[in-house]
């Protein structure tokens, strides 16, 4: 028997469906969507994105060829005036085997490709693989290229064309590395003490990406307070241009300024800073900065290539300029920002295990900066780009 109500509710199911179905379009359309699925970089990404498809087309049928049934149904076999009882049937073998078949072949047109893409995504890095080291740590991702002698923390650089391998472990907790639109999610977890002979339990992941562009993600496993302010970004560069970038990472960080050099007051442009050959110049505020820098306890946790600061706790710093955030994405990467992230780091990110000017962290001591010292140490950092 069908009344107005159920009208109602069958006319709400299929807006529900149709609204969904136009949210799905939605999703897929554009590329405005930083972190989409639906438009990878990497065949790695591409097959995903094809199991997705496969087991969403699959259901959406099923799910069209069950709404019409019904509604059919609702509409043919409904309650009449002076109709008599239908007839009482129990049990049809025919249509017993056939709705135990039918989906048997459907399980088996899904699990085929992801059994397959299951394999194919683990599948070991070839030689010529350029291999990345990444070590995730509450709340930011470590980047290390052996072979190159680069570091870096939370922005890296990967040449298009050229197979990528990641081989990724943990520096504390359980992470999960995710770039969407070149694939994961893979977890990252702390390296068992292996036995003698046994391979440590890095995980890995292995692409090469196809087109030049920024690919941001972040943490896609829930590793504590500040688990969604984990972000990183991928920048896939021409060969060229990454050699070049490698390069810049290497070598064109300025030396630190000796400790006995006279530094400019702050503001006082007049002063003439003599750059090292080859080096941008940079603003006599920068200047002090990177002598406050280098003289104070930043160094014992961060490193910036060339320079005496190599501490290996924090993110490395190197070409920190680039960056498009601090703090692993806690706030934009801003003069403003900077500031506030070495004023008080918990200001901007819960947790954070750095020290403010005044406040203790992790048991490390309040770097003890004042205003004016804060603000040439965040242009300092800032010029390094
Ligand atoms: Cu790291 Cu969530």
């Amino acid at each position: 028997m069908i009344d107005r109500t159920s009208l109602r509710r069958v006319q709400n199911a299929a807006a529900a469906l149709i609204a969904g179905i136009a949210g799905f379009a939605g999703c897929t359309g554009g590329t405005e969507y930083t972190q989409t699925t639906f438009h990878p970089v990497t065949q790695y990404g591409e097959m995903l994105n094809s199991v997705f498809l496969n087991t969403f087309w699959w259901t959406m049928g099923i799910l069209v060829l069950v709404l019409v049934l019904l509604i059919v149904a609702i509409f043919r076999f409904r309650e009449r005036p002076g109709m008599p009882h239908p007839r009482q049937i129990h049990g049809n073998t025919q249509i017993e085997i056939l709705w135990t078949i039918i989906p048997a072949i459907i399980v088996v047109f899904i699990g085929v490709p992801t059994v397959q893409t299951i394999f194919e995504t683990q599948r070991r890095a070839s030689e010529d693989a350029l291999t990345i080291e990444v070590i995730g740590h509450q709340w930011w991702w470590e980047f290390n290229y052996p072979e190159l002698g680069v570091r870096t923390a939370n922005l890296f650089y990967v040449p298009v064309g050229r197979q990528i391998h990641l081989q990724m472990h943990s520096a504390d907790v359980i992470h999960s590395f995710w770039i969407p639109r070149i694939g994961g999610k893979r977890d990252v977890v702390p390296l068992a003490s292996a036995h003698e002979g046994e391979e440590p339990n890095y995980n890995h992941i292995v692409f090469t990406v196809d087109s030049a562009g920024t690919y941001s993600g972040q943490c896609a496993e829930f590793c504590g307070t500040s688990h969604a302010i984990m972000m990183m970004t991928a920048v896939a560069v021409a060969p060229a241009e990454f050699d070049a970038w490698v390069e810049s990472m290497r070598a064109s960080t300025p030396a630190p300024v000796p400790p006995d050099t006279v530094l400019p007051a702050v503001g006082d442009t007049a002063t003439v800073v003599q750059q090292p050959a080859g080096q941008p110049a940079s603003d006599p505020l920068a200047e002090q900065g990177r002598a406050i820098f280098h003289r104070s306890a930043c160094l014992a946790c961060h490193a910036i290539s060339n320079t005496t600061a190599q501490g290996r706790v924090g993110p490395d710093l190197t070409r920190f300029g680039l960056r498009p955030t601090v703090g692993a994405g806690a706030r934009p990467n801003t003069q403003e920002n900077v500031e506030a992230w070495i004023r008080n780091p918990r200001d901007l990110k819960a947790g954070a295990l750095m020290p403010g000017a005044q406040e203790d962290a992790a048991g490390f001591p309040a770097t003890g900066l004042s205003e004016e010292e804060i603000r040439a140490v965040a242009t300092y950092l800032r010029s390094l780009n």
